[in-house]
């Protein structure tokens, strides 16, 4: 083991400089520590698992790694444009939206953020505006930048389309950007994109040009092609100059061949949202029934269509012991203390039946 100039063991050295701070913790970080591992329930990825189709076509594609992908993100790019029904071409990708979020944050003009109506939400965005110095606004009307989940991870609430464009024109004032997080919303049914706010093109243009607002939509791919280890995003920019702007000074060939592929044969396959949409409520519902008939003063919370539920224990001694006996038995869940700061919450996922019955027996026999 070889040491550094100041005599520190390198494995020391970089456990220690990789520790994640608490305000960014993240689900998903358990299942390398779990013995027996299960299924992992703290991540809100789908119920299908990845897509079996763009797995076997990565399979027989692994060899072009060998070369570097397109600089200018083709095919992927048009490929997302065509399936997200864009008119524009204002659209770029990440490997993984997280790169994207904090690039918007970093470009945007600078001053006070605000994370909309939210209570709690997706860490990442607070913690990319903190990086570069920007404070949370007293008054949302006051902010330069608005950034917020819609439907919220990790609460689960969603605000309809109608509701959503109230809350920018209300709130929002001339001049200020507002980066919208959409990712969970295509859990919403076949009629997802009708519901999008990316789909209103003509009041994204008149927010812009009469009161200068620039709308900016966010998605990660990642959640509901259940690609984690891969991870893949976009961004929808509302103008050329945004668009310039994010190309500028985002780095070259940031979309892997691999996330990049697998994309797009996830897109061209319809049976895998289909049967998504079709299993996820079925089995939330039930899955909500059965911990509420168990522990009856648990508060069960989220929107139905989701791949999640976020739940009041409504103790933290309970919330904390939950995670610790899913995790023993193989089932790793997500406090809510964590990053949060939601002490008496914990989430988790929506999974197969077989799976959640193992969660649930946990639960039953060591939490009563
Ligand atoms: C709402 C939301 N947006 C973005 C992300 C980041 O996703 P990615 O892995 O694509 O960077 C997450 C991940 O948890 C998320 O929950």
């Amino acid at each position: 083991m070889s040491n550094t100039a100041n005599g520190d063991s390198m494995s020391e050295q970089s456990s220690s400089a990789l520790v994640v701070e608490d305000k960014a913790f993240h689900g998903g970080q358990d299942w390398m520590t779990t013995e027996n591992l299960i299924a992992d329930f703290s991540v809100t990825t789908g119920i299908m698992g990845p897509c079996e189709e763009a797995l076997s076509f990565l399979d027989g594609n692994l060899h072009k790694i060998h070369h570097y992908p397109a600089l200018d993100q083709e095919p992927y790019r048009s490929e997302l444009r065509s399936w997200l029904g864009l008119k524009h071409d204002n659209l770029l990708m990440g490997n993984g939206s997280s790169e994207l979020i904090d690039l918007i944050i970093r470009l945007a003009p600078s001053g006070p953020y605000s994370v909309g109506p939210n209570e709690v939400q997706y860490k990442e965005y607070e913690n990319s505006c903190h990086r570069y110095n920007r404070e949370l606004a007293t008054d949302p009307k006051a902010a330069a930048l608005h950034v917020f989940v819609n439907p919220t991870n990790p609460t689960g609430e969603y605000m309809t389309l109608e509701k959503t464009k109230r809350y920018i024109e209300d709130n929002c004032r001339n001049g200020s950007y507002v980066v919208l997080d959409e990712s969970m919303l295509p859990w919403f049914g076949p009629r997802w994109r009708e519901v999008s706010v990316y789909n209103q093109a003509d009041w994204i243009q008149s927010m812009l040009a009469e009161r200068g607002v620039h709308i900016i939509v966010i998605h990660s791919w990642t959640k509901i092609f259940c690609c984690t280890g891969l991870r893949i995003g976009s961004i929808i920019l509302p103008c050329r100059d945004d668009f310039d702007l994010m190309r500028k000074f985002m780095v070259p060939w940031n979309v892997n061949v691999l996330a990049g592929d697998y994309l797009s044969v996830c897109m061209k396959n319809k049976e895998y949202m289909q049967q998504t949409w079709d299993i996820t409520g079925q089995l939330r519902r039930t899955q909500k029934q059965q911990l509420q008939t168990e522990f009856p003063h648990w508060d069960v919370k989220g929107e139905a269509f989701l791949s999640w539920m976020w739940i009041d224990t409504k103790s933290e001694q309970e919330a904390e012991k939950a995670v610790r006996v899913a995790k023993e038995w193989g089932c790793p869940i997500r406090w809510g203390k964590k990053g949060y700061g939601r002490p008496t919450h914990i989430r988790l996922a929506v999974r197969k039946p077989e799976l959640f019955q193992t969660l649930l027996s946990a639960f039953k026999q060591e939490l009563k």
